[in-house]
């Protein structure tokens, strides 16, 4: 008798033999996951498809947790309406965890260690933060780039220059709208890399954060605990940095992640 349940059980999931949750629709509706896909090496569009490590990380996580997944290009500032409004189940975006956003949203344990730098011509004279006081900078609206210039040059400053996207504020930046873009690390360093022809360099500076990504979800969420224990799961089962050394090329550091 159980036997039969269980066969039968497994031809109603898909004979996969893989476990699918339902969530809170039923049955088995994926999970609509929000993103802003322009911002490469994390979530990017190839053609149609969404890409990227974030994109990578949270599919491994999912199947972990024995959910379905669909990705949905919706840009950066509707990610947080869409969370806010239960409208969407989780958000991964490179959204760094900070204690503002935490007051709106729950997070994942941290996935990814970043910081902001600053992109600038190769020619360029500036050295640090302190030079950008008096200079043009374009970041992307409602990031901490934006934050950390706001705290730089003054919060209403005309000299900060606001984009919908990461890429709109790296394109004014080349046409020469801006002396700067400030953003995540890891996608300003792809970017000159990846365009040597733009000839622009990437210069750090210690005043900009540590900051960590977080899977977000609407508060009190539901799954926020199974996808904490995929996590988990696949950044001890090796699966994770197998992801992080085909995007990254490199190791990740672990230790750092756990801090
Ligand atoms: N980490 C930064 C933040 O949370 C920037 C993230 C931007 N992400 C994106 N997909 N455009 O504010």
């Amino acid at each position: 008798m159980l036997g039969l349940l269980l066969a039968l059980s497994m031809i109603l999931a898909g004979c996969g033999g893989e476990e699918v949750k339902s969530n809170e629709a039923g049955g088995k509706k994926a999970l609509r996951v929000v993103t802003d896909a322009a911002y490469a090496p994390f979530e990017y569009m190839d053609k149609d498809k969404i890409v990227g490590f974030d994109i990578d990380v949270l599919t491994a996580a999912a199947k972990e947790a024995g959910y379905t997944v669909e990705f949905n290009h919706v840009g950066w500032d509707p990610i947080f309406v869409e969370i806010e409004k239960k409208r969407a189940d989780i958000a991964i975006s490179s959204i760094t965890i900070n204690d503002d956003r935490k007051k709106s949203y729950d997070f994942s344990i941290p996935y990814f260690l970043s910081t902001n730098k600053i992109l600038i011509p190769e020619t360029s004279e500036i050295k640090g933060a302190n030079d950008l006081k008096d200079k043009i900078v374009a970041v992307q609206n409602g990031t901490t780039g934006q934050a950390a210039m706001d705290a730089l040059i003054g919060k209403n400053s005309s000299n900060i220059k606001k984009f919908e996207n990461n890429n709109l504020a790296i394109m004014e930046l080349i046409k020469g709208g801006a002396d700067a873009v400030v953003a995540d690390n890891a996608v300003i360093e792809e970017y000159a890399k990846n365009n040597p022809d733009k000839k622009l360099k990437v210069i750090r500076d210690d005043t900009f954060a540590s900051e960590f990504y977080g899977m977000m979800f609407p508060k009190g969420s539901a799954i926020k605990a199974d996808f904490d224990k995929a996590l988990n799961k696949i950044i001890e089962n090796g699966t994770y940095s197998k992801i992080y050394k085909e995007r990254f090329g490199t190791e990740p550091d672990l230790e750092k992640l756990k801090s």
